[in-house]
């Protein structure tokens, strides 16, 4: 797999080879980098569904390789059958996660693409989709850039920067979005440092933030969750800047539990909250967060760490993989066209309005 952003040394999450979907398998990571060549609609839906590739664009570009890899084998099929086969992989392919808008996103963009070809028999609608697949990936790979170039002017010489989860490289197909400007200050030569939440339950922000920072030559500190006030409260942290899986017309997220708190205490100390995003992660079709729909997920994952446990047995456990923060928190979303403030509801449409 080809990495588009080697000078940082990053890691690449997932690529489309020899008509084969390959993913990092980002579970075993720090420890292991495994590829896992996925061969069926199951095996796509159970890496996304047990987080081996996760992050809501690189959800989105794994679901619509996925797709091809779910209808490569129903090529020899009528046209009808196959249309009909695609649409029944597309929505069970959607079933495997439901915060991140990013995998219907994109499943919906490839059934559009399918509806627009004029294709006359199975195996020329496959390649369109593949076509599709590829120009979903390339996209998302440039939306990170332009998120960079438009963030990285929030990040100055001797600046702390925060984030939560891992918005990373790993969360999408180049420089992450949350990451992004970070790596963009980062080539630009600014000096700076970041803080990277280790992020209970699972542990992206220790096991992947903290990762492909480090290997890209960013100084960056790992800190648990509950450190973040206490520096702020010392005045070294300037920026906080978090990812989104879901935004509403009215510019409230979801994004990784815990990020609420982070905005509240932001507020507290004065210190901008910023949101990076492509526009693949807003849906104006939910006018607010209380319409967003938060994954819950089993409760070993809290009560397990690292396969051990560290809670009693049998005990009760609340496990919301994801919260919703107001957009009254927000300083600013971080987009492809440029950073968006406040009335979110009006400067969002405004912007996105035809394109989402
Ligand atoms: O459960 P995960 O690891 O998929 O959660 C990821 C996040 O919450 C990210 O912050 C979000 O998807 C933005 S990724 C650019």
């Amino acid at each position: 797999m080809v990495s588009s952003s080697h000078v940082l040394n990053l890691p690449v999450t997932l690529g489309w080879e020899d008509d084969q979907l390959r993913i990092l398998d980002q579970t075993r990571l720090p420890q292991e980098s495994t590829i896992e060549t996925l061969t069926n609609a199951y095996e796509v839906w159970r890496a996304i569904h047990e987080l081996r590739v996760r992050g809501a664009p690189a959800i989105g570009v794994a679901a619509a390789y996925g797709l091809c890899v779910a209808v490569r084998k129903s090529q020899h099929l009528s046209l009808d059958a196959f249309r009909a086969e695609m649409k029944e992989q597309a929505a069970y392919l959607d079933s495997a996660r439901p915060t991140a808008v990013n995998l219907s996103w994109s499943l919906k963009r490839m059934q559009r693409a399918a509806d627009r070809s004029n294709a006359t028999d199975a195996a020329t609608l496959y390649r369109t989709l593949v076509s599709e697949a590829q120009a979903i990936h390339r996209e998302d790979q440039d939306l990170c850039e332009r998120i960079g170039q438009h963030g990285a002017q929030l990040i100055r010489p001797g600046s702390g920067v925060l984030t939560h989860c891992n918005a990373g490289a790993l969360a999408t197909t180049g420089l992450g979005t949350a990451t992004a400007p970070i790596y963009t200050a980062q080539r630009d030569g600014v000096a700076f440092r970041v803080f990277a939440d280790e992020t209970r339950p699972l542990l992206q922000g220790a096991r992947l933030t903290a990762y492909e920072l480090q290997r890209a030559g960013v100084d960056v500190t790992l800190i648990t969750d509950s450190m973040a006030a206490s520096l702020m409260a010392q005045g070294r942290v300037d920026v906080v800047i978090v990812g989104a899986d879901r935004v509403a017309a009215n510019g409230d997220f979801a994004n990784k539990i815990g990020t609420l708190n982070l905005a509240i205490v932001s507020r507290h100390f004065g210190v901008p909250f910023y949101v990076a995003c492509p526009s693949s992660t807003l849906d104006l079709d939910t006018p607010n967060g209380a319409g967003i729909v938060i994954e819950q997920r089993g409760g070993n994952e809290v009560t397990q760490l690292g396969g051990r446990a560290v809670a009693p047995p049998g005990i009760k456990v609340s496990n919301p993989a994801f919260d919703v923060t107001p957009h009254d928190l927000v300083t600013g979303y971080i987009t492809e066209a440029g950073i968006i403030r406040a009335p979110f509801a009006v400067n969002l449409a405004a912007q996105f309005g035809q394109a989402a």
